[in-house]
């Protein structure tokens, strides 16, 4: 049986990969090139671990050494890898932070009480939970095992790191349905609102964290922010802060996909091998700025 979030996941691949992709050539000819160039660079008799590789639409597989792994929670990702590519290769279907578990637990738990199974006024429901998120462990330990088994060349982080508020946000809404677990009002504090916010930050930290003790070179693509803007948008040459590389538009909307984390200052004591952002149109009023990040291993 899937869990929710596999389920989730499927049905969330399924409409990622409905969706009209005559737009998405450059960001697919960017995001595959970069992960070509990571993968050609791998020592091929070492394992390489891909994360979030889903059914391999952004992945050029044919240049991945042998001893590569895919890992991604969609029951679907390896099968629809090997009809892609025709490589059926080594998967983890685990979640990679490990937090969702939890995660989805003590929401059922405030929501409803577990001695009566009765259901908790709303607003209880919400403040108790906001009281634990900060509670709950973020702790990849799947990953930190097999990266500790397998001691990896090279990690690819094949965007999914962007993807962890919006699955964090759904659960919560399906727990609480058919109430709406967040504050109506925009001009009133939202204690879960943030309260979930502050625990994608840590999951996101932690999973940076196992990446930078690993080792391995990394390579790593997500969204850098989701952005409702019109179409004087322009994107400026690379700095590292991402919001001064955007001009021209009268009307622009950002929201950060990973609540605060900045990768490279994350990986600060990484060498660069490269960087590099672009914009990728999802919707008629929506693009995303995707970000390509390559590091080094570690500097002592
Ligand atoms: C936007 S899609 C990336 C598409 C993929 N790189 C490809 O080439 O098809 C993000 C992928 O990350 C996976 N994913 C997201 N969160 C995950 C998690 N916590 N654990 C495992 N997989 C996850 C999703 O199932 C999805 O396939």
């Amino acid at each position: 049986m899937f869990n929710p979030l596999q389920r989730f996941l499927a049905c969330e691949q399924w409409a990622f990969l409905a969706r009209d992709r005559r737009e998405w050539e450059i960001h697919l000819a960017h995001i595959r090139e970069f992960f070509g160039e990571g993968l050609e660079r791998a020592d091929p008799k070492r394992p390489v671990l891909i994360l979030g590789a889903g059914s391999g639409l952004e992945i050029p597989w044919r240049q991945a050494p042998p001893k590569t792994t895919g890992w991604d929670a969609d029951p679907s990702s390896r099968i629809r890898t090997l009809l892609r590519h025709g490589r059926f290769a080594p998967w983890n279907f685990g979640d990679i932070t490990g937090g969702f578990a939890p995660l989805q637990a003590a929401a059922q738990r405030c929501v409803k009480e577990s001695w009566s199974g009765r259901r908790r006024p709303v607003e209880i429901a919400r403040l108790r939970l906001a009281a634990i998120l900060p509670t709950l462990p973020a702790n990849p330990i799947a990953l930190r095992r097999w990266i500790q088994r397998h001691r990896p060349a090279s990690i690819l982080a094949a965007n999914f790191m962007g993807q962890l508020a919006p699955l964090a946000q759904d659960l919560l809404e399906r727990s609480f349905a058919p109430h709406w677990p967040w504050e109506k009002d925009p001009e009133s504090n939202d204690p879960l609102g943030e309260a979930l916010e502050r625990w994608t930050e840590r999951q996101l930290r932690r999973l940076l964290h196992e990446l930078t003790e690993s080792g391995a070179e990394l390579w790593l693509v997500h969204d850098r922010a989701v952005l409702e803007a019109n179409s004087q948008l322009q994107l400026d040459p690379f700095t590292p802060d991402w919001r001064a590389q955007l001009s021209g538009a009268d009307h622009l909307e950002a929201w950060d996909p990973l609540c605060g984390v900045d990768v490279l200052a994350a990986l600060k004591n990484h060498p660069i091998l490269h960087q590099s952002r672009w914009l990728w149109p999802l919707g008629p009023d929506q693009l995303h700025l995707t970000e390509a990040l390559a590091f080094g291993t570690k500097l002592r």
